[in-house]
Formats: C-alpha cells, structure tokens, sequence
C-alpha cells in the first residue's frame, strides 16, 4: 500500500483501489476502508483491533509513545491536580470547562439525582449476600430502564442528557448499596450537603448508630482517583457501549453491557487481580519468583496492573496514581504498607528485566489503585465497581457523541470464515 497527501492506494489481486486518508487533530492518520468490500470484495481483518479506528471522537486523546492522556486537550495529570471530578465530568460532557455559575447549575443537578426510585432497593434482596457487587451493579444499571423510562428515548437529546445525568449521579449509590448489601449493614441514602466524593464515602463506611464525619484526605484522594479513571479513549468497555448503543438499545442497558465487560481481569478487574497478587507475592524476596512466571510462555500468569494496549510508556495515570499512594497512605499514618513496599520493589525489578523493557510493558493505572483503596478500607472486591462509578461518564459522554453523529449506524463486524462449506445434511442412520 503507498499513500499520497490524502489517498492510498492498495494493490489488491493485481487492482488498485485509491482509498481516502483522513488526517486527525492529533494521532495517526487513517485509512478509510468504507468502501473497500464494495469495491475490491475484501475484508480486512483486525481481531482486537489493534490497528482500527471504530470511530471519530473528540472527547479523549491518548498518545501511547509520550504516555499522554488529554480530556478534551486537558492533559490528565493538570485534571488530578487542579480540578475535580464533577468538574471533569462536566468538561468530558459538554466539551469545555465550565463557568462558574454553569459548574455550579451542574453540580447541583447531579446532587439531586443521586437518589434511586425506592423500588429498586428490593433488586439487591435477590441476590446472595456474598454476591460480586459487580454482579449487582450489572443487574441494578440494567434494571433502571424500567424505573425511568422517561429517559430511554434516544431520539430526544434532552432526555439524552436527563439518563446522562442519573446515570452520573446514581452509580456512587448503587455501587455503595451493593457494598452496603455485602456487609449486612443497612444502605445509607446520599446527602445533599456533600460533594460527590464526601457523598460515596459516607454512604459506604456509615452506619446509623453514630455519625461519620468524611475524612478531607479520604474525600480528596478519592475525587482524584474518580477523576483518573473517568475515561479513556475506545478501551474495551468504551467499544461494548458504543457498539450496544448502536442498535439503538437504551442508554441503560448500555452502560450495564460497559460495565459487564469492564469485570474482566484483563481490564478493570485488574485492579482486584492486582492487590490480590501482591497479598500472593506477599514479600520483596518472592519478587523474582514471579517475574520468572511472568516471563514463562508455559504460565499463564502475567504481572497484573502492568502493560497496556496503547501506552507503550509510563500510563501517567498510574503515575498520578503512585504519587496518591505515598500520599494518602502517609496521611493516613500506614506505616510501611508491606503491599506498597512489594509494589514499589516489583515495578523497580520489572523495569530493569530485558523483557518487559523490549515488550514495553509499564505499570498501567491499575497497579497502584488497588493499595490506595484497600488503605481506604475498601475490600478488593469493591475496587471494580469503583472503576466503573468512575468511568460511568466516560461511557455516557461517548455515547452521547456517537447518537448525536449524523454517520452512525449499527455495528456490524465481518469475518475471515474458517468453517465448513456447504454439505448436504446426513441422517442419523448414515452417520
Ligand atoms: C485497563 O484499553 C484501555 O485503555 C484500558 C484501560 C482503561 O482505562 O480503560 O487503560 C484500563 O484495562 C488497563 C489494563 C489492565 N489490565 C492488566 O493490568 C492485566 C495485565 N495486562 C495484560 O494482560 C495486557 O498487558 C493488556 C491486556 C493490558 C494488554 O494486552 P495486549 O495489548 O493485547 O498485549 P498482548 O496481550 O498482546 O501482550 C503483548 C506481549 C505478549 O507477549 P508475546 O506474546 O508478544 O511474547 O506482552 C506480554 C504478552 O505475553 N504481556 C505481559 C503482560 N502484558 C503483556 N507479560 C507479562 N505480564 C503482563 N502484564
């Protein structure tokens, strides 16, 4: 394939075929293949997509070589520093940062929709108590469909915004309810008084024999680890909305399909996975043991929280992230945390290893998350959901964008078929 300013030219079995070649804001260029199967009768074939653009966006760039993650043009580590969560899910959304009076016309109507239909609390009295909070949170986002159906029509941008809005507010109440259901204790309804963060904390650690007062150092850290997760490009989860969104489903059984695919180890479970190998790794002398594993093609064991599809260079998440961890867990007086000392020493030992310096494999945003939260008093089992409340308006703001393009349609993906051709059926006698 050549390419000139704008097209490309493919030779395919002896044709040429020109295709177009779009060039972005930042980033590669593309090369437009729409037209490719109408012409030349091929396909191209790309599992995992590791060189296709699904779609144009302008929400979130990330360059993968320099470790750069942009919101908006907003470089991350800027968002973590000087802004909030609330703030950036308004910038994600709308595309600019806010006024003053805007910023606080949008918090204020967050705050009021943090509530559930009081109906939906009997949802978490089907499942078993030691239930994955991410199992419910599945069944609880895919269930507000049939509570507020009066924002299911995608067709009506204003009630494109209202289930932006809920979804926004509600998952630090879902997903507290869920922790709340797994402890026994009874759910704690938001306050309207309380920032996001103060709200989420308050509605997971309180309980109503005493008050609880949030903790500023616990508020903050956790408003910066929503901010450092709130979105990221076409991930996986990110896709799964888009490509649920496409057939027109409503808004919220999308974000519960993103949050279904966010579980997986490979992606925001990682978090989980990633505190529980270094409870497993246990101490700084078991370090090579598991690099070893980890370099071994016969194991299936990988280092969790390290690599990553597009950052071929430090994620600067995780390293907002690790700076968080000496924080907070100084502030919060957790002396030589044995886990953030193995963490520390296992990024060190791996950094300097051959082979995840040539396979380009750095800590990713997950590898740090896990001890903060855990510091916070958060089980593993809660760190998932805790991603997905974060990365719930990163979800609904490309969803947003992807309804509104004039040029979107049903996904529809084809393949390289490696089956059977046509046979004649055999009946059971002759077979
Ligand atoms: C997230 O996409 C996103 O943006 C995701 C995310 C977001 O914000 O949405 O950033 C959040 O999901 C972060 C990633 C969390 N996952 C983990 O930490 C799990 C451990 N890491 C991986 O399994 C892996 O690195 C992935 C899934 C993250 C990326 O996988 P790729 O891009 O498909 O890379 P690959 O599996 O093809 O690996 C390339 C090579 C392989 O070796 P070879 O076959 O070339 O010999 O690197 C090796 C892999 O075996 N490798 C690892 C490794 N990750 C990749 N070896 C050891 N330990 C690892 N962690």
């Amino acid at each position: 394939m050549t390419d000139s300013k704008n097209t490309a030219t493919l030779t395919v079995h002896g044709k040429e075929y020109e295709l177009p070649v779009h060039s972005p804001t930042a980033g590669p260029d593309v090369v437009d293949i729409r037209k490719l199967y109408g012409q030349a009768g091929v396909f191209t074939y790309d599992p995992g997509f590791t060189s296709t653009a699904s779609c144009d966006s302008t929400i979130t760039y990330i360059d993968g070589e320099k470790g750069e993650l942009l919101h908006r043009g907003y470089p991350i580590d800027q968002l973590a520093e000087k802004s909030h969560f609330l703030e950036v899910c308004y910038l994600l959304l709308y595309g600019e940062l806010p006024a003053a009076k805007d910023l606080e016309q949008f918090e204020t109507t967050i705050t009021r929709h943090t509530m559930l239909h009081e109906q939906m609390q009997y949802f978490y009295r089907g499942f078993r108590r030691d239930a994955h909070p991410m199992a419910i949170m599945v069944g609880v986002v895919g269930a507000m469909s049939a509570f507020y159906h009066d924002s299911t029509d995608i067709s009506d941008p204003r009630q494109r915004e209202v289930a932006s809005h809920r979804l926004i507010a509600k998952m630090p109440t879902i997903a507290a309810w869920a922790y709340k259901y797994h402890t026994g204790q009874p759910f704690v309804y938001p306050r309207n008084d309380l920032d996001y963060a103060s709200n989420f904390l308050r509605m997971c650690f309180s309980v109503p024999a005493e008050e609880y007062e949030v903790n500023p150092i616990l508020s903050r850290a956790m408003d910066r680890i929503f901010t450092l997760h709130a979105d990221h490009e076409q991930n996986a989860s990110t896709s799964t909305v888009r490509l649920a969104s496409s057939s027109g489903a409503n808004p919220f059984a999308c974000i519960a399909a993103g949050i279904a695919c966010l579980w997986g180890p490979a992606h925001g479970g990682a978090n989980q996975a990633c505190l529980e190998m270094l409870e497993e790794i246990g101490s700084v002398d078991r370090i090579p043991e598991y690099i070893a594993r980890a370099k071994d093609k016969n194991d299936p064991f990988r280092l969790m929280g390290f690599g990553h599809r597009v950052y071929k260079n430090f994620d600067p998440r995780a390293k907002v992230m690790k700076q968080s961890a000496d924080e907070v867990l100084d502030l919060l007086g957790v002396e030589n945390n044995p886990k953030l000392q193995v963490a520390k020493e296992l990024e060190k030992e791996a950094l300097q290893d051959p082979y995840f310096a040539e396979k380009k494999l750095f800590p990713n945003v997950d590898f740090y998350s896990g001890i903060i939260l855990e510091a916070m008093g958060f089980p593993t089992s809660m760190f998932t959901p805790i991603f997905a409340l974060s990365r719930t308006v990163g979800w609904v703001s490309q969803w947003k964008e992807m309804i509104a393009d004039p040029q979107n349609k049903i996904g529809r993906p084809r393949q390289l078929y490696l089956g059977e051709t046509l046979r004649d059926y055999v009946d059971i006698e002759n077979r």
